[in-house]
Order: structure tokens, then C-alpha cells, then sequence
């Protein structure tokens, strides 16, 4: 979470800052601030809310072509003024921007009060490292051996960047598990969380890994290990379009990443066909597929979800029971892993802190981590064993929708794979099928405004389809805020039956035909209690329309296919009901896109 940069360059800096920080929004955006130097002294400006409190009262002089910025997600005090970043040192010397957690914060603060350090302006954890470096750098002189020192006493996960009162001929830099990349220009360059932030102004960019700093001058950037030695790091270009990153028309990046599926899954899939037959060259796969006893997923949040989607496929296709464990929980199972498991991670961003740590633990076990990504170049990918990429392109809005759908379709490829069983054809359809999926957007925008005030909402479904119930429910929650539930249709009537009363709204799917009957039952169930029912089906039967208010239809695919195309009309549904209630869609209250804390 939080998003940072920083510039060094000619011109003043603070418009270069504030341009990335709109950019990195997505990461934090409960306040943010920018740092310049400004005649040998710190100029420090920020606010709480979003970034349009800051540059509304922003004032731009006195720069000397060097500064820091910040967009904050809040762990350590609340997203107030005092607690946004930039923090300056007691003697304000030196500026910092963090992002991550100083988990010995308060040990730290202990051991600088005995050299004078007692002024602290904000709550977090954050502005003791400003201090600490600026104890180390008042007897050294030399910023990055500053940094150096004050890291070696931390406790935690970090990318920092920092600046001196009198070096305006630097930026020091360091990361653990947080990203920073570096993108390089002529007489200039920037640092980053992510690359949309320098992509208008530049294409060349250099990866920073954990535990390595990072010196950005003006005419050059230094790399150093660890131990301060340097580093010769490769230069990558980026190919992709700053224009994939802007919402092109549309009111919002969700609505933008909704219609984007049927391109992306395209993309995603249409890449690994040749001549009608599927090619992954995922040499891991291939070597381990003969052997392999079982798999395991780990993911968060909505790849999660789709991990749950990938075992009922794999199992089906493949046979190999395949177990779904959730990132933070994955401890607990970690030590049954053997060199001889594969275990699969899933993330869109490839910089999920609790995905990150999992495989850490799964490949200490002597397992072998293919990962499911969206983001090139990500920690998670240069840390896998193998890389499987979705093609959804930047992924901006919150709420994961084109990157979910794109990682089904990973999923739907390595069973494929695995399997031999050679459903190509079907699997080329699926973009047109999720495109025709989109064709319910105005019903569903119908509906959504006649439910936009229900705060009784309920969606059901068995099998895969209850995965699918999950992410629906999800995705209402988080850009709706309204607390639904989702629950297995035939678990219902063990205890969550007594919440059905009149008024209650149940969104029911139906995909699988093995199901279809028990689910008309459990609908007529409910309605018998009073709820409406709403259900998206890709099948069709004639005693759905007794069980059901309304139904929505969908294209019929092979049935271990359904959960792309059913999940369309409940993005939408979620979208449209957050916007009736006037919320924002792209940056829901409370969350960040890239969850880099524990
Ligand atoms: O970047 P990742 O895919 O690893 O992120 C995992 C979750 O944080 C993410 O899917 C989250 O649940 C989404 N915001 C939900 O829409």
C-alpha cells in the first residue's frame, strides 16, 4: 500500500510529483504530500483526503529540481494532515517517504531518545526513520551510509526514499518487500512505486529487489547491495501504452476494465493457441505434470476466488486434487509441502505482501511456485519458479474485475494443458461469449437502481457456482459497502435461513446442470420466505420460472467455462449499485489496490 515518488531533474519538481502521484492513487488515498528542496531547506507540503486537497492548496516555487511524494493508505494514525507523508527529522535535515510497516517503531524511538530525539509531529511509524537517518547522517555526512545505518536497525517491510537538506544532488532509496522501480530520462531521473507513475516520461526503467539501494543523481543512477556494494542492474524498456492506463471515455476505470474483458481474455488466451492447439511452454509444467500428486493455489481476495474456480476445473479435467488456501493462512500448511508439490499463486499485481510471503514459505519447503500475473516484472514474478501472465494490461480500478477473468482463463489453460482434453475451440469462444455477457448491462442497470437501497442481499450458488457467489459478493461489498453475504444454496437452511424475510434479495447462479435442480429448490426456499430472486443462468429450464422474479440469460458454454461469462452480469450489478448510491467506484473507502502490508 501507498504509492511513492520522486524526482530528480531541471525543472521544478512538485508538478512531476504530483502527476505520479495521480497515477498511484490506486495504491492509498487517504491523504498525500510532496517534499521539495527549496534554498537549502525543506519545503513540505500535504493533506488529508485525496490527492485533489493537496493540489488545490499547493504552492509551487523555490524548487530546486528534486522532491518526494507520497499517497497514503493508513496503518499507524489515522489519515490526518500530521500523519501524511512526507515526514521530516526533528532537526529537519532530512525528509523521507515510507511505505510498508516499522515494526520496532517504538524500540527505535526508545533507543533515539536518548540522543536528543523526543519531537514526534504525527502517529505512524513512520517519521522515526527520518530521525534515525538523521542521527546517523549528522556524524557521516554521506546520505546512503546514513540510510545504510538507520536500516540496518530496522524491523519490518520498507521502500523508502529520502533526501537531504543540503544534497539537492541526490535521492537515496532502499526497498523490503515493498516495489520501487527507477525510470531513467536525459538530465533527469524518477522513482516509483509502480510504473504508471513515469510512463509519460519515460520508457526505460530499472527494478529495484529487496535489500538493494538505490543513489539517483541527476546524469546517474547506482545500484548497491546489501552490503553497499554495487550492482550492475539491467535497463527494461516498457512496451505497454500510457493510454491503457487512462480511462478512455468512460466514467470510471471499472467500467473501462468491465467492457475491457472480452479484449483481454482474448489476448490472454488467443497468444497460447497455435494452429488450434495449446502451448504454454511452461517448462516447469512439463517436467513436474508426470509426477505430480497434488496442487496447491495460494492467492488473496478475488485470485482466490478465481484459485477456487481453477481446482474445480483442474480436478475435473486433470483428476489431481488440488487444495485453495488463502495467502495469510498458508503458515498452517506450509509445512506439509515436499520438493514434489507445485503450488500455484495467483495475483494481479505481483507485489501482495501475504502472496509473497507464502511462496517464501512454499519454496524453503522445496516446492516449485508457478505463478498466475498481471504485472511483469513484479516481486512475485521474479521470485516464482515459472510465470504464467494474464494479457487484462493495467488493471487501475480497485475492484478486480478484468484481471479475474483473465486469471480464470490462466486457470482454464493449464487444466488444458494438464489434461490434453483438447477443448481449444470452446475456450476461443469464451471473449465473445463474455462480450454477449456485457449485452445485459442495461438490465442489469435497471435492476441495480431498484435495489440500490436493499441492505439485505444474499447471493446463492453450488459448486463452482457458489465461487462465483463469492466474488459477486465481494465486489458488492467493496464498492457498495452493503454487508450481503454469500453462502453454498444447500448450506442455507442450516442456520442462515432465519436472515429471509420479505424484502431480502437473493442472487441466485445457475451453470451447472448437475445442480440445476437442487438450486430451483433452494430459490423456491427462500421465496417462500419472502425473498426475491434474481438468477443468472447459462441454462435453460422450465422450472427456473417459479423458482426466480427475473432471470438473467446467459450464452452457453462448456459448463467448467460458465463462471467467466456468469461473473459479468454481477460486476455489473455491483458497479451499478455503487454508483445509484453515489460512491466512488475506483477508490472504495478503506482499500488500496496493492496490499503490501501483513
Ligand atoms: O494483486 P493481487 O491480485 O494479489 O491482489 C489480491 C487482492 O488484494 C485483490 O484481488 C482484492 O481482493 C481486489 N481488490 C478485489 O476486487
Amino acid at each position: 500500500m501507498c504509492g511513492i515518488v520522486g524526482y530528480i531533474g531541471q525543472g521544478p519538481s512538485s508538478p512531476v510529483l504530483v502527476e505520479g502521484l495521480s497515477k498511484l492513487a490506486y495504491r492509498g488515498y487517504d491523504s498525500s504530500g510532496i517534499a521539495f528542496l527549496d534554498n537549502g531547506s525543506i519545503t513540505v507540503q500535504k493533506a488529508a483526503g485525496k490527492l485533489e486537497k493537496l493540489t488545490e492548496r499547493l504552492i509551487i516555487g523555490g524548487d530546486e529540481g528534486i522532491g518526494i511524494g507520497h499517497t497514503r493508505w493508513a496503518t499507524h494514525g489515522p489519515a490526518t494532515t500530521e500523519n501524511a507523508h512526507p515526514h521530516l527529522s526533528q532537526h529537519k535535515q532530512i525528509v523521507i517517504v515510507h511505505n510498508g510497516i516499522i515494526e520496532n517503531h517504538l524500540a527505535l524511538k526508545n533507543e533515539l531518545s536518548w540522543f536528543g530525539y523526543d519531537t514526534y509531529l504525527s502517529e505512524t511509524d513512520s517519521e522515526v526513520v527520518a530521525h534515525l537517518i538523521e542521527h546517523f547522517y549528522r556524524s557521516s555526512h554521506d546520505l546512503l551510509e546514513a540510510l545504510h545505518q538507520a536500516v540496518e536497525k530496522m524491523e519490518g517491510s520498507y521502500a523508502i526514499a529520502a533526501l537531504a537538506a543540503d544534497r539537492p544532488q541526490e535521492i537515496v532509496a532502499v526497498r523490503k518487500n515493498s516495489p520501487l522501480i527507477i525510470g531513467l530520462g536525459e538530465g533527469e531521473n524518477f522513482l516509483a512505486s509502480d510504473v504508471p507513475a513515469i510512463l509519460s516520461r519515460t520508457r526505460r526503467v530499472m527494478y529495484l529487489n529487496d535489500d538493494e539501494y538505490a543513489r539517483l543523481g541527476r546524469e546517474k543512477v547506482e545500484i548497491f547491495a546489501r552490503d553497499l556494494s554495487p550492482i550492475d542492474r539491467e535497463v527494461c524498456q516498457i512496451d505497454w501504452d500510457i493510454k491503457t492506463a487512462e480511462k478512455g471515455g468512460y466514467d470510471t476505470f471499472t467500467l473501462k476494465e468491465i467492457h475491457e474483458q472480452p479484449r483481454a481474455i482474448r489476448e490472454t488466451i488467443s497468444h497460447r493457441i497455435k494452429q488450434g492447439r495449446l502451448s504454454l511452454e511452461l517448462e516447469l509444467l512439463e517436467s513436474m505434470a508426470p509426477s505430480l500428486q497434488r496442487i496447491t493455489i495460494v492467492a488473496c481476495g478475488t485470485a482466490y476466488h478465481a484459485g477456487l474456480i481453477g481446482k474445480t476445473v483442474i480436478e475435473e479435467l486433470v483428476g489431481l486434487p488440488v487444495q485453495v488456501e488463502i495467502a495469510s493462512e498458508f503458515w498452517s500448511v506450509a509445512r506439509f509441502l515436499t520438493p514434489a508439490d507445485l503450488v500455484i499463486a495467483v495475483s494481479q499485481s505481483g507485489e501482495t505482501i501475504d502472496t509473497l510471503q507464502a511462496i517464501r514459505l512454499a519454496r524453503r519447503a522445496g516446492a516449485k511456485v508457478l505463478s498466475i500475473l498481471n504485472v511483469v516484472g513484479s516481486t512475485l514474478a521474479r521470485e516464482s519458479d515459472a510465470v504464467l501472465y494474464t494479457w487484462a494490461g493495467p488493471e487501475i480500478g480497485v475492484a478486480s474485475t478484468k484481471a479475474y477473468t483473465t486469471q480464470l482463463a490462466a486457470f482454464f489453460m493449464l487444466a488444458l494443458s494438464l489434461s490434453g482434453s483438447g477443448q481449444e475451440a470452446e475456450l476461443l469462444e469464451l471473449a465473445d461469449q463474455v462480450d454477449q455477457a456485457l449485452a445485459t448491462e442495461e438490465t442489469i442497470r435497471r435492476i441495480a437502481r431498484e435495489q440500490a437501497a436493499n441492505e439485505k442481499i444474499m447471493f446463492l450458488g453450488r459448486g463452482v457456482d457458489y465461487y462465483t457467489a463469492l466474488e459477486a459478493s465481494l465486489k458488492l461489498k467493496e464498492i457498495s459497502y452493503i454487508n450481503c453475504l454469500a453462502m453454498p444454496a444447500g448450506e442455507l437452511k442450516h442456520g442462515t435461513i432465519a436472515l429471509v424475510e420479505p424484502g431480502t434479495w437473493v442472487v441466485a447462479f445457475l451453470t451447472q446442470s448437475q445442480t440445476y435442480d437442487k438450486m430451483v429448490s433452494n430459490l423456491k426456499e427462500v421465496r417462500a420466505r419472502g425473498a426475491k430472486v434474481l438468477a443468472i443462468t447459462c441454462l435453460s429450464g422450465d422450472s427456473l420460472a417459479d423458482a426466480a422474479d427475473e432471470i438473467i440469460h446467459l450464452p452457453k458454454t462448456l459448463e467448467h467455462y460458465a463462471p467467466m461469462v456468469s461473473i459479468i452480469p454481477a460486476q455489473l450489478l455491483a458497479y451499478y449499485i455503487a454508483t445509484e448510491r453515489g460512491l466512488d467506484v475506483d477508490q472504495p473507502r478503506n482499500l488500496a489496490k496493492s496490499v503490501t502490508v501483513e
